[in-house]
């Protein structure tokens, strides 16, 4: 849970066109304007070998086949963890990550069929201490983000290009996360507008703030 005297980490999930990209920087500079100790990351990319892996993963440079997509999405955040995280928390900062562990059981558990157990257990290696205290799900019907996406005129990257089926199980997939975690998860309505959207954000998260705050001010 959530102790003050450690980060807090807050995760932004969704499909693509989802939007959440642009809710993660909102409240970020929203948080950072109140004066928050608050940092933004994401997955896959925040560190040098991230980076390396996310050119791999989304670009179609090499073939990278099922098993590999699972395991380099995998390093990547093993190296997020190890480089951002830790220190985020040891630091007692406000850290929201655009993407994490609920993309993996999400994209490759539900959408490519990866056994949810194994992903599981990898991510507890990885994770250790390290647990999301909430996590907005920004949900909308493949369709509408599908559309949203040719809207931006941004050329589609691998994984974009799996098509409705494949969004689908996606978005059904991180449903059914947000389900079985009803105290983490705030699941939103991504058609909303943006400042709805903000404002809802901004409202579940004050209370939890003003503890981790106060309880920095008094050392823990
Ligand atoms: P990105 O351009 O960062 O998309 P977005 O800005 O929408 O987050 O691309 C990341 C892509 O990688 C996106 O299609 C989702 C996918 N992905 C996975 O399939 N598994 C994962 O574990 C993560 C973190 C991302």
């Amino acid at each position: 849970m959530n102790n003050p005297a450690t980060g807090i980490l807050i995760t932004f999930e969704g499909i693509d066109g989802s939007g959440k990209s642009t809710q993660a920087r909102d409240i970020h500079n929203a948080l950072s304007l109140a004066g928050l100790n608050v940092r933004l990351s994401r997955e896959p990319g925040a560190t040098p070998l991230g980076e390396e892996i996310r050119n791999i993963l989304l670009s179609d440079k090499v073939p990278v086949g099922n098993l590999a997509e699972l395991f380099l999405f995998l390093a990547d955040r093993a190296e997020h963890v190890q480089d951002v995280l830790r220190p985020s928390r040891s630091n007692g900062e406000v850290l929201l990550v655009d993407r994490f562990i609920d993309a993996t059981t999400a994209y490759q558990g539900y959408g490519m069929g990866h056994p949810l157990s194994l992903i599981e257990n990898l991510h507890k290696t990885i994770l250790q201490e390290i647990e999301p205290f909430r996590t907005f799900l920004l949900d909308i019907d493949p369709l509408a983000a599908s559309e949203r996406i040719r809207n931006r005129g941004e050329k589609k990257n691998r994984i974009e290009e799996r098509g409705l089926e494949f969004f689908q199980k996606v978005r059904n997939g991180y449903l059914e996360i947000a389900k079985q975690n009803p105290h983490r998860f705030r699941v939103l309505d991504a058609t909303l507008p943006r400042e709805e959207l903000n404002r809802a954000i901004l409202n579940d998260l004050e209370p939890p703030l003003l503890t981790h705050a106060a309880g920095r001010r008094t050392g823990g």
